[in-house]
């Protein structure tokens, strides 16, 4: 199997690029993210007023987890209940990152993103399939842009306004900071990632780098 690693920063359309790119090439594309919701919006479920590393030990032994698509659309399922409607929620962006730096909880996602790769060519995004989770990739991306160009493309995706130009840069070196400076799987480059700055690029121009990128490594599809 094929297999791409796509990291990066919030806001530097790591998605979209890794969608588009998958597009392209026929590929299955897996939003790990997603999967770290999936767990949130379950551990809510059980109404647990605060979180250990005992807590959610206990919650991860019998959790059983399905991953299946409709169309572009990565449906999670967990424990037989489908959780997809909620992934986006406030409440679950925020519990999805207190719960995801347990050692416990990250393995469990681990396997899982492997043994998706294993049976499908995939583009695999999120912030350490270049470096933990995805090691032999055969290409791995580092996507960023500068800190005003991802505050101004998560300002105008922001319909209603509802957060200032200012508020939306100041929360995303917030989330920048919490991202790099965790102890676990700190988001960082791998080694061998190809850095793609895409602050003065199109959609277009960041997949057709990649491509670029894929050719010279020889990577036939
Ligand atoms: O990319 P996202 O906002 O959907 O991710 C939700 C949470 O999951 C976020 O707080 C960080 C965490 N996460 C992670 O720790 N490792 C990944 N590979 C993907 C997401």
């Amino acid at each position: 199997m094929i297999n791409i690693a796509i990291d990066g920063h919030v806001g530097s359309g790591k998605s979209t690029l890794a969608r588009g790119l998958a597009q392209k090439l026929g590929f299955h594309v897996l939003d790990t993210g997603a999967i770290y919701r999936g767990f949130a919006c379950a551990f809510r479920d059980r109404r647990s007023q605060n979180i250990d590393e005992q807590m959610i030990e206990n919650f991860v032994k019998d959790i059983k987890v399905d991953i299946f698509f409709e169309g572009d659309l990565q449906h999670v399922v967990i424990n037989g209940k489908d959780y997809t409607k909620h992934l986006r929620e406030e409440e679950i962006s925020v519990l999805s990152s207190k719960i995801s730096p347990f050692p416990v909880l990250r393995e469990k996602v681990r396997l899982i993103q492997r043994d998706f790769a294993d049976k499908y060519n995939c583009v695999m995004e999120g912030r350490d399939i270049g470096s933990v989770v995805l090691p032999n990739a055969d290409i791995k991306f580092f996507v960023t842009a500068s800190e005003e160009v991802r505050a101004k493309r998560r300002f105008e995706q922001n319909k209603d306004k509802s957060l200032t130009f200012n508020e939306i840069l100041k929360d995303l070196r917030e989330r920048d900071y919490r991202d790099e400076h965790r102890k676990v799987a700190p988001l960082k480059p791998a080694d061998d990632a190809i850095i793609l700055d895409n602050s003065n690029m199109t959609l277009e121009q960041s997949i057709d780098f990649c491509l670029k990128c894929m050719a010279k490594k020889g990577l036939k599809i």
